[in-house]
């Protein structure tokens, strides 16, 4: 975690006309600068950045933000190497609160380190070893260019069990750093360390920052032990969320409208090859949630390629349930089935890119693929079946977040049971207001975004976009407005930047950077933002007002309440006046 207060010095040093024009051709219109968008394509320029409040809004396509959700879009960094990049055009150094032990941090940079001079020693192999030309024959048989081979910086491990050892492992410490980082392997019983990649072809697995963090390796033709080895997970590799490609595809495709995920790291490569450079491969695990959610935050669909045989199938059913939770609305996701024994390598290379594409083109929707399978084994003509159906399908689209897509499945499988909408709702849950606070904190947000905004939100809503507001609350609306639990949020926001002059919605957000209410404010401040500010004023009054009544009518109700309790004899005169005038107004 990095200290808030931290990020509102690099904001503060930071310029977004500067982040921006050296990625984006600008002009300067006015007080704005404008150019064209490179968040969609268009010919004439409706993409804007305000200087003043340091935000870009595209008029065409509405992508808004801050210099840090440029940089997470553009160059598709995460949070925090966004900062850290800010940071470090800022001249700041990173501190780290919380989670980070140092101690873990800096082995952990040493084995990004050791890792990109592996992934550099087996690219020299590849080009200057003795018995090089197996690999590169290899790969040329396999069809991939010089170019592709550059661009997915594959290597060579040579013959041999201590070629790496010898090369890397120059000090005490850099060997345990190797065996640390899993390439190589130790056993300290019978004093014995190898190289774990012995003839095999080296696939570099990078993250999105581009640093290699574990490899796989292809055995060359002919030879013994299985044909793809992968390197254990390590302090900087987890499987279950890693993808092989990702990093590729980002590289290569500017502005990504859909992943293709397969199964081969080899699939990758030839897809690459063949003018497909959207395709990422999961590393010998099954397709998880967080490879999806991954997928979504960059690109709003996702091809799954899978064999056609039945273990394919299972796997795409797997996929699927694995999905079902990362559905967002304006997520798509798709099923495509191979014909028997091909794979995407096979198939491009056989067929061609068009014909490929075609296929892509034709692949199942989420919601076809889920009727198909589950209807599989039924028999939807009798009054059972159709009850089966429900009874399989409704466990699963609960786990569907709230929004239009499990509207729409519901309503499919309304019109394929026979049974009323409102039965099935009941039954998935929807519509109905959780009263557990939800566990993933970027869902929470989108759902409330999704649902009719309360008084209170909309209030938030506005005073993200515009801090300034805030100043037109009186310490006596703020004592009613803390009387409602559900507007403490809002409170809250209004004292800290009543505290804090000048706070800019950059800076509040970074100040509430590790709080649950992360996801929910900023994406309310890179709504609009460059409405302005009398406009958001009045408004806010107007809620405010709305507000206050509320609470009025709220707190006459508690008084009410209170009286109603006591004797007769106990109340004064002035509260029999009042409790009679409430008798009165509720006949
Ligand atoms: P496949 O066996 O389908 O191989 O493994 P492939 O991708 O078609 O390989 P080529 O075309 O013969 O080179 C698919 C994926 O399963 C994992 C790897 O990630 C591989 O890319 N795998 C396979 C392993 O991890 N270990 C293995 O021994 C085999
Ligand atoms: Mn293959």
């Amino acid at each position: 975690m990095i200290p808030s207060d931290f990020i509102d010095e690099v904001l503060a040093r930071t310029d977004i006309v500067e982040i921006i024009e050296p990625r984006v051709a600008l002009k300067k219109t006015g007080q704005n600068y404008t150019g064209l968008c490179p968040f969609h394509n268009e010919k004439s320029p409706s993409f804007s950045v305000s200087q003043d409040k340091q935000f870009y809004y595209c008029f065409g396509c509405q992508a808004s933000g801050s210099a840090l959700k440029f940089l997470m879009e553009f160059d598709r960094m995460d949070f925090v190497s966004a900062v850290e990049y800010l940071a470090q055009r800022a001249g700041m150094e990173v501190p780290r609160s919380g989670g980070g032990d140092p101690e873990a941090s800096a082995r952990r940079k040493s084995i990004y380190e050791i890792l990109d001079q592996c992934a550099a020693f087996y690219r020299e192999q590849l080009r200057s070893h003795e018995t090089r030309a197996r690999a590169v024959d290899y790969l040329k048989g396999r069809g991939v260019s010089g170019e592709v081979a550059r661009d997915f910086s594959l290597g060579y491990a040579p013959p041999g069990w201590d070629n790496l050892m010898n090369s890397l492992s120059t000090s005490n410490q850099n060997r345990q750093l190797l065996i640390d980082a899993g390439m190589l392997t130790d056993h300290p019983e019978d004093n014995k360390t190898y190289d774990r990649f012995r003839d095999r072809i080296m696939f570099p697995i990078r993250d999105l920052r581009g640093r290699t963090i574990a490899f796989g390796g292809r055995v060359l033709e002919g030879d013994a032990g299985p044909k793809y080895l992968n390197s254990p997970e390590t302090p900087v590799f987890r499987k279950g969320r890693e993808l092989y490609g990702l990093y590729e595809a980002s590289r290569r495709v500017r502005k990504l409208e859909r992943f293709l995920v397969v199964e081969g790291y080899m699939d990758v490569v030839a897809l690459a090859q063949h003018g497909i450079p959207y395709s990422v491969a999961t590393l010998g695990t099954a397709t998880s949630t967080e490879h999806i959610e991954r997928m979504f935050r960059m690109a709003p669909q996702i091809i799954f390629c899978f064999d056609g045989d039945s273990a394919g199938r299972n796997a795409a059913w797997k996929a699927l349930n694995n999905t079902l939770p990362a559905m967002e609305d304006g997520c798509i996701a798709r099923f495509m089935f191979l014909p028997d024994g091909e794979d995407p390598d096979t198939l491009i290379r056989q067929e061609g890119t068009a014909a490929f594409e075609r296929r892509l083109e034709g692949a199942m929707g989420l919601t076809e693929f889920f009727f198909q399978t589950l209807e599989k084994d039924l028999d939807t003509e009798s009054v059972e079946g159709r009850a089966g159906l429900s009874k399989l399908a409704v466990p699963l689209i609960q786990q569907l977040p709230e929004g239009v897509m499990k509207q729409l499945i519901l309503d499919e499988l309304s019109r394929r049971t026979g049974l009323a909408v409102e039965r099935l709702q009941e039954a998935t849950g929807l519509n109905r207001r959780s009263a557990e606070p939800r566990v993933a904190p970027q869902r929470t947000s989108r759902q409330l975004e999704a649902r009719q905004s309360t008084l209170g939100e909309h209030a938030i809503n506005i005073l993200v976009r515009r801090p300034e507001v805030a100043n037109l609350l009186d310490e006596d609306d703020l004592g009613k407005l803390k009387a409602e639990p559900e507007w403490q949020l809002l409170v809250e926001l209004v004292q800290w930047i009543q505290q804090n002059p000048g706070t800019s919605t950059m800076v509040l957000l970074s100040h509430y950077q590790d709080s649950p209410y992360f996801e929910q404010l900023r994406r309310l401040a890179e709504r609009d933002p460059m409405l302005d500010l009398d406009q958001l004023s009045d408004e806010f009054l107007d809620t405010l007002k709305k507000m206050l009544r509320a609470e009025d009518k709220h707190q006459k109700q508690r008084v009410i309440d209170e009286l109603k309790m006591k004797r007769l004899s106990e109340l004064t005169p002035a509260e029999k006046a009042l409790l009679a005038g409430y008798y009165r107004s509720t006949r």
